[in-house]
This record gives structure tokens, sequence and C-alpha cells, in this order.
């Protein structure tokens, strides 16, 4: 037998026939298809070669010949090795498919032999070692190995580690569930191994469970939707979602715990809760800052400050305090302003002005202890804020005076650039630079009538001064400004005059100075300085649910 090869018109394919018409492409090949048509023990056939210099067929040298065979060799060996290969992948395929059917065909069910589950939240099951317990929350975590799925479960009140294997690992059902999908899982709360560490120190051993909702997955899965190191307006954008990561979510947990603290010193100062109204016509912190609103026609604003209308409820109620939300048109974007903040106020009567600075100092101690002795809000804090020392009293109290002084003496530069000097505005940087560099909270005090609101008493003994206040805290600076207010209605009216009010649309606030006037004071808090300070949060924002600050007012 004779066959043909040709290595420019030649083709190495089975099907070839290896005439002079039609030709093999290589020798070697032409061994290899002859054996592959008639069989291994087939007789070599007789091999002709194109010679193009001759333009005719010649029979193949014997080196070539042997150089073919070994071609040849080398062809069977792969045909071999990649038949190997194509059976190793059907049973693989196989088995893919057997496996993916039985956990498709795995119908996770409850034992009903098994002790009822008792429903429970997060933080309460920690207790129940030993119990069987259904708990009902989202996906916070999702890890899977094979043949053990561990997902942390997340309902607000805590996080739990929790177990599934055998058929409830395999079950596609299983393997479809996707981070934020909420589940209500059953089993028995088990304490963790030695030397293992849990959220409680427990886990659950999950027998059954139920899925309520499946969060989407791929492009709109949720870790698609709050990349990590996403772009921070993009965040807020999906502040829906970025609220329930860890950080977002411990912040308000802490938030909670501080509200919690605050009426917790007013309930032992006796001090009674208000809900002064958000809608005014009257303004408290200056024009500049007002949110206008149309009120049927009439001008009226949203809120600066309820503290006008804490006056007016002490004859009525004694001392009062509110936690309401302010609002201030900013037009600064610093880190320390929001256009809504939620603004913690408090006015007493009959004190002194020694009396207001010892009770705002009591307040931050005492409340800033309650918030870390909350078993909840303890540990965030620590979490969040590693360095963080609880404040302890007496407060340096630094009259705005010596304050100008350390300014001066510290190379510190007011707005313009210069040395500063009596009656300068001390702004947010120089503010935070002295502020930082004592190191600790500061009662500042005394600051010059013309750079403070109309409202406040002039001290007996300067008349040049207020009996005001702003408390200074490492990191943010002023979390809070107080005052004594003014006690005659004259010198009030005055003051309104002088600073452009129309004292008639203040009338009821005059009254409160008419009708059995008192020496009073007090103060506001800003609810979101305090927790940055507290959680050592660069901004304000991150201490809000939902920021509102210019340019921004969704979602
Ligand atoms: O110093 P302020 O403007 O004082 C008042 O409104 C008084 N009427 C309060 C009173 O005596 N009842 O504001 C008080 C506190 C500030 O110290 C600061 O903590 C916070 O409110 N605050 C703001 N917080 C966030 N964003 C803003 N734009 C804020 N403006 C003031």
């Amino acid at each position: 037998m004779s066959l043909y090869i040709n290595d420019s018109t030649g083709v190495d394919e089975l099907s070839v026939v290896g005439s002079q018409e039609q030709s093999f492409k290589s020798p070697a090949y032409a061994l290899f298809a002859n054996k592959q048509k008639n069989g291994a023990e087939a007789p070599e056939p007789k091999l002709f070669v194109f010679k193009a210099e001759d333009n005719e067929y010649q029979e193949i040298s014997a080196s070539a010949l042997k150089k073919a065979r070994k071609g040849c060799d080398g062809l069977n060996k792969k045909l071999i090795k990649q038949k190997e290969q194509d059976a190793k992948k059907q049973e693989q395929d196989a088995k893919n498919l057997e496996k993916q059917m039985s956990s498709l065909n795995i119908k996770i069910e409850e034992d009903k032999s098994l002790p009822a589950a008792q429903k429970c939240k997060i933080n309460t099951s920690y207790a129940k070692v030993g119990e069987r317990v259904k708990v009902s929350g989202w996906i916070h975590r999702f890890r899977s190995n094979k043949k053990v799925v561990f997902v942390v479960l997340r309902d607000g009140s805590g996080f739990l580690q929790t177990v599934l294997s055998g058929d409830l690992a395999l079950a596609q059902q299983t393997l479809d569930l996707t981070l934020e999908s909420t589940v209500t899982l059953y089993g028995v709360i088990t304490k963790v191994p030695e030397g293992k560490t849990a959220p409680g120190n427990v886990e659950l051993i999950v027998d059954y469970y139920e899925v309520v909702g499946l969060a989407p997955s791929g492009d709109e899965s949720f870790t698609n939707k709050i990349a990590e190191g996403a772009d921070a307006s993009l965040l807020l954008d999906q502040r829906h979602l970025t609220l329930r990561g860890e950080t977002l979510s411990a912040v308000m947990k802490v938030r909670s715990a501080l509200l919690k603290a605050i009426r917790r010193f007013y309930v032992e100062e006796s001090l009674l809760e208000v809900t002064p109204p958000c809608m005014v016509q009257t303004q408290v912190e200056g024009g500049s800052t007002l949110f206008k609103l149309d009120y049927y026609g009439e001008e009226a604003y949203l809120t600066q400050s309820s503290q006008l209308y804490l006056e007016t409820c002490l004859p009525a109620l004694g001392d009062v305090y509110c936690v309401q939300e302010s609002f201030r048109a900013e037009k600064s974007h610093t880190r320390r302003h929001l256009s809504e903040y939620t603004h913690i106020e408090a006015e007493l009567a009959f004190i002194t002005f020694d009396d207001l600075l010892n009770h705002i100092e009591k307040l931050i101690i005492n409340s800033v202890k309650y918030v870390l002795e909350d078993p909840v809000a303890g540990p965030l804090v620590k979490q969040l804020n590693p360095d963080f020392v609880a404040p302890e009293g007496p407060f340096l109290r630094l009259e705005y005076k010596d304050a100008i002084k350390w300014l001066v003496e510290h190379d510190i530069k007011n707005e313009d650039g210069a040395p500063f000097k009596f009656g300068d505005d001390i702004a947010e940087a120089a503010e935070r630079k002295m502020t930082d560099t004592i190191g600790k909270p500061i009662l500042l005090t005394k600051f010059p009538v013309a750079i403070k609101s109309f409202y406040m008493e002039r001290c007996a003994d300067d008349e040049s001064v207020t009996e005001s206040v702003d408390v200074l805290m490492p990191t943010v600076g002023e979390i809070t400004g107080g005052s004594m207010r003014i006690t005659d209605a004259d010198v009030l009216v005055e003051r309104m005059k002088s600073e452009g009010l129309d004292p008639a649309a203040y009338y009821w606030f005059i009254d409160q100075r008419k009708y059995g006037t008192c020496p009073h004071g007090g103060y506001g808090l800003g609810t979101e300085r305090i927790l940055a300070w507290l959680c050592d949060r660069f901004t304000v924002r991150d201490c809000s649910l939902y920021p509102r600050f210019s340019g921004r007012c969704k979602p």
C-alpha cells in the first residue's frame, strides 16, 4: 500500500485517503492515519513525498521514515492521553449532575419529633444554651466549605454564628442563598468549642430553616451595590444599605444609648421632657442660617433651636429639656455641620452661671459613663474608638480672653491670617487646633457681647462679655453652646432692637421676663458632634441616620 505526502497542498486529517490527488501533509500523520484506519498491526505503507524541485513524488528517505515513525508514536500517545482525559471529564460531569440532582432533590423539612423551637431575638439566644430556638434575620456573612455552611445571622439585636451541615449544607436551596437574604433558622444553641470565639460565645446548630426573602445575586448583589472603597456620595445614595454595615450600625446603636443616657441623667436631675414645635416664626441664632418656608402664605422657618420655647416652659413645668431636630442652612461644607441635627437642649431656672457650668460638666461625665456601662454600647465604643478615655471633672475652664492670649502665644492666626485680638470669633480651625493641643475637654467661657446671641446675659463684673460657654472636645471642637439668659424684659427688648429683631414677634418670649422673671440659663448639645467625639468619626455625617447637608436631602 502507498500513501502520498505533500507538505504544501496536503491535509493531516483521518478523512484523507493519501492518494496523489488527496495527499497527507506530513509523513508521521500518514503512518498514524494508517494505524487508525487499518489497526495497529497493519503492515506499514510505502510513503511517497512530493519534491517541488523535481515536481514529482519520490519514495521517502530512510532517515525521514525513521523520524516519521517517531512522530507517529507521539501522535498515538497524545491520542491515548486525550481519550483518558475525555473519559475522566465525562465521569466528573456525570458525578456533578448526580450531585446537582441530589441537591435539587434534597427537601428541607422540619423533623417534627424535635422539641418545639422557641422564637427569640439573637441577643436573648446567647443565654439559651441547649435549647431549641428559631431566630429570624438577615444573612450578614456566608461561607461554604462543601460539607458545612457557616452563616452569620444579623437581626439588629446582635449577630449569631450558625452552622448548617449534612443535607442542609448540600441542598441547592442553601447553595443559592445570598448575602442579605432573610431566613428563619431553627436549631439548638451550643457553646462554641474551647479556644474559638463567636458573638455571645455560642453557635446555632441548625436543623431546619425557611427562606423568607432571597436577596439578588450577580450584578444586583448587595456587595456590588456598596462596594468597599466606593465614593462617599455613592455610599450616601445607598445609605439605606450602608446602614446595615457593622460600623454605621454600631454608631447608631451608640447614638441610641447616648440618648437613653442623656434622658436618664435628666430624670435623675428632675428635668421634664417637652417637645417644642419645629415650625416657627422667630429666629434664635441669626438670620443667615434660617430655612424659610411658606406657612399658608405666611413666612415661617424651621427651628434653629428650641431654646426660646424651653425658656417659656420654666414657669409652667420647672426645669425642662428636649431632644428635637434643629435646622441650619449652613452654606459651609465642614465635617461638623449638618443642615438638620438632633439638638439636645435644656433650660434651668434659678441658677447661677457657675451652676450652669457644673450642670453641663456633670451631664457630659455622667451620660458618657452610662453609655460606657451599657452592655451593648460600651463594647461598641471600645471597638470604634479603642483609645477613648472617659472624661473626668473638673473640666478646664478657660475664659475667652485667656484663650485669645493662648492663641497668640501659640502663634495660631485668626481668619484674616493675623494674630488673634479680643473680639475675634475663634473659628473652627483655630478652635480645633487649640482643643487638640490642650487635649482635654474645655469649658470656654465669657465670650464678648458682639460675637454672641442677643439673649445672653452680660457678666456683672464686666459688661463687655457674656455669661456664655462653649464646651470644646478634642478632635471635634465645640459640642455644646450655652449661656445665662437676660432676665430683664427691657434690657432684652433693647438687645433685640439693636440686633434688628422685631420684639413684637417675640412677645411670648419677652412675657417670660414680665410675668415673674428669674435668673436662668441653658444650653444646646449637638448629638452628632458628641457622637463624633465618642465614636471617633471624622465627620458628623457618620453619626446621623440620613445626614442632611447642602446638596444632600435624599434618600
Ligand atoms: O451654639 P448653638 O448655635 O446654640 C444654640 O442653638 C442655643 N440656642 C442652644 C441653647 O442654648 N439652647 O448650637 C448648640 C450646639 C452646638 O454646640 C453644636 O454642638 C450643635 O448645637 N450645632 C450643630 N451640629 C451640627 N450641625 C450644625 N450645623 C450645628 N450647629 C450647631
